[in-house]
């Protein structure tokens, strides 16, 4: 197992006093903090390698245009995808769910095709497809879940039909923390010949993934969540549906001949990458990811385990801390209300205790209303996360009661 103390020393932002301690980062499901090696790397290749990639004979843009590909290779390796093209740099995943709402949805979805999405997803795996079946007019259709907080698999059959053209399912619920049974409901749908992406934005920091044992037919995630930088994220999806897929923006890097008449568009992955892509970003997902591995993926998602079931069932003892979300199978969030104080209160408070947590619906406005609240007090762990700010996250708990009553 890693040495916590030293971990936190990788992360220069852990150090920093906010009020009167160092704060208690909890607010990890909404962005991570980014190792020192991280924003070295960055620094370095800022200063001494900047230039544009691809485009250049010279010197700094080989030497970028080679770290940008070995990024590439890093992801593909992380995720272990069959091929380094299936790997497509993003801004992030929200811009790869468009991507491939907007390009599977001219190459596949007709007029009275439907769609699956389930309760449970984040606004960024709703609405790219709502706006894909208004302009096509098809249909969104929505898997229901339980008030544990979990899919309720047995409505599958009555909801995907021979019209279901996509299913579109969150790994790990960003608002409870449940972990879908991916594996399953990519069976099912491929029992049907029905592709399924995979929403990986709070999954695959805390899960192993693997695409290839998964056969997910896409899968995305976001830099910024797994101690990269913003602006840059991926989208994974299998050869045989991204050739088949148009572009789905035009200029830059993905053209191979333009003519007024007719532009010939680039090979994959480039076809999906028009203008400049943020490639000092991708080096920089690139060393997150390698700094993951050299830790170990396996210790930091057991040590992610053990802190999360004991922060959990700390939090299950206190009879005033209504947790949203009891599913069998969580990892790293636990969404909950204290008594009938507002969460945007308790989250001011915890502020003032140096505890930094994420308050509101968390960007899945369906979900809320499915528990008929307007939001929780979020806390999302990390592996630099200790038992000792989970204890006093406790403690903290309970003086904001005592201040409310
Ligand atoms: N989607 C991010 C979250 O859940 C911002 O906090």
């Amino acid at each position: 197992m890693f040495d916590i103390q030293k971990v936190r020393n990788d992360f220069p932002l852990l150090q920093n006093t906010i009020y009167k301690r160092p704060v208690v980062y909890l607010d990890n499901a909404a962005t991570t903090q980014k190792p020192r090696i991280v924003i070295d790397n960055t620094a370095e290749y800022l200063s001494k390698y900047n230039s544009n990639i691809h485009r250049g004979v010279h010197y700094l843009s080989e030497k970028m245009t080679e770290a940008y590909e070995s990024a590439r290779q890093t992801v593909k390796n992380f995720i272990g995808a069959a091929h380094h093209h299936e790997i497509i740099f993003t801004s992030g995943t929200t811009e790869s769910i468009n991507l491939v709402a907007f390009s599977f949805g001219e190459a596949f979805v007709e007029a009275g095709d439907e769609i699956v999405v389930s309760q449970m997803e984040h606004h960024s795996n709703i609405v790219p497809w709502q706006m894909l079946c208004e302009r096509k007019n098809a249909h969104l259709k929505v898997l229901p879940i339980t008030y544990t907080g979990e899919l309720n698999m047995t409505a599958l059959t009555s909801v995907v039909t021979n019209r279901t053209k996509l299913i579109a399912i969150t790994h790990v619920s960003n608002s409870l923390g449940t972990i879908n049974p991916i594996k399953e409901m990519i069976q099912f749908a491929h029992a049907r010949s029905i592709p399924v992406l995979i929403d990986g934005a709070q999954g695959i920091q805390h899960q192993p993934v693997n695409v290839q044992e998964l056969d997910c037919d896409f899968y995305v995630f976001s830099g910024h969540k797994i101690y990269g930088p913003t602006g840059i994220g991926v989208l994974y999806g299998k050869e045989k549906w991204l050739e088949k897929m148009p572009p789905y923006k035009g200029g830059g890097d993905m053209i191979k001949t333009v003519t007024f008449e007719k532009t010939i568009y680039n090979d994959l992955p480039f076809k999906f990458e028009a203008g400049t892509t943020n490639f000092i970003g991708a080096v920089g997902l690139a060393t997150a990811l390698r700094y993951l591995n050299d830790i170990g993926r396996a210790d930091i998602l057991k040590y992610e385990e053990e802190l999360y079931s004991y922060a959990l069932q700390k939090m299950q003892t206190i009879d005033y801390v209504r947790i949203i979300g009891t599913a069998e199978h969580k990892t790293s969030i636990i969404s909950f209300l204290l008594q009938n104080i507002h969460p945007f209160d308790t989250g001011m408070m915890l502020d003032k205790m140096d505890i930094a947590v994420r308050t509101g619906n968390h960007c899945t406005q369906p979900l809320m209303k499915f528990f008929g609240i307007e939001g929780t007090v979020r806390v999302s762990f990390a592996f630099y996360n200790t038992i000792e700010e989970v204890d006093y996250l406790v403690e903290s708990l309970k003086k904001v009661k005592q201040l409310f009553s």
